[in-house]
């Protein structure tokens, strides 16, 4: 008996992602120490040290479940971005965000488009849920907006993603190009901006998305914890949306997606305002926080 013919062909068609390779793999291979990956984006200066100390505080309450709906996490994120409870999805990561989108809204048949040399689980993600993925060509690397709504509204597409900036290919596009995309997008596609490295950004480069979802109501907003706060083992991510959207995500998510060390760390990190981006603090979207030390 073949076991992965009981598998739905789009599901045998999955071509696995390949994380790179973890560091004490390779250094037993090569028989070296102290390397530094690059292929993640870790964050090299690691968590803030609030955030440390919350998870040492979660795990005294570690044999209970965690709190399913998220509240403390969620009620950090809506008070320092203005977003109501009922707009915020929380996840295992914000590679989380992606599938549910995808589960909650492509089935067999739809479509979801991006771009070549885009973030490599927006394939994965269409695919798993039976839809199709149309890749449009890239320019320069980076996302063709035109050719990505010439796309998305030829092919009748359900949901478009883009990552702003881009991984691998570190591409970006401007607040300016982005509006001008969703502008032009017919409200029945969705879009997944996939800002899971927003707050690297320079200051030029900077913009706020989150009051987009007033004019979008198709708009969903994907940011992580794994990054620039140096959460990436702990895996939690957040998205934004509309309250219908979010409620269709949050059908489909696992009950306790988010661990309870995990959302104790987020909050606390949260409140830290520390983001290490690697060159300096980055500041927050509204303050300041280059004087703040922890
Ligand atoms: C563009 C982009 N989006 C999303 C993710 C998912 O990150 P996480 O699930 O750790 O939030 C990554 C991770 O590398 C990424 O590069």
């Amino acid at each position: 008996m073949n076991y992965s013919e009981l598998a739905p062909p789009y599901i045998r068609a999955i071509a696995p992602y390949q994380p790179g390779k973890p560091i004490s793999e390779l250094e037993r291979e090569l028989g070296i120490s102290g390397i530094v990956k690059l292929a993640s984006n870790e964050n090299p200066l690691g968590c803030s040290p609030l955030a440390m100390a919350a998870m040492q505080g979660a795990l005294k309450s570690i044999a209970l479940y965690p709190d399913g709906n998220g509240f403390e996490l969620k009620d950090a994120l809506s008070k320092r971005y203005g977003v109501e409870h009922a707009s915020i999805v929380l996840g295992n990561g914000s590679n989380d965000m992606l599938e549910l989108a995808a589960r909650a809204f492509l089935s067999v048949g739809d479509k979801a488009v991006y771009s070549d040399h885009a973030f490599a689980v927006y394939p994965l993600a269409t695919q798993a849920v039976g839809a199709t993925g149309i890749s449009v060509a890239a320019i320069n690397f980076g996302h063709d907006l035109k050719a990505m709504l010439k796309a998305a509204v030829e092919q009748q597409a359900k949901l478009v993603f883009i990552a702003n900036p881009n991984n691998p290919t570190g591409t970006f596009l401007k607040a300016e190009d982005l509006l001008a995309f969703l502008r032009a997008l017919p409200a029945n596609i969705l879009v997944v901006l996939d800002e899971a490295y927003n707050e690297y950004l320079p200051v030029e480069c900077r913009y706020d998305s989150v009051p987009w979802l007033r004019d979008f109501p198709n708009l969903i907003i994907s940011r992580t914890f794994s990054k620039a706060y140096g959460l990436a083992g702990l895996r939690v991510g957040y998205a934004f949306a509309n309250a219908q959207v979010a409620d269709m995500m949050n059908r489909v998510r696992q009950p306790f997606n988010v661990n309870s060390v995990a959302q104790a760390a987020a909050v606390a990190a949260h409140r830290s305002r520390r983001a290490c981006t690697g060159w300096g603090w980055s500041s927050s979207r509204r303050s300041a926080i280059l004087s703040v030390s922890k």
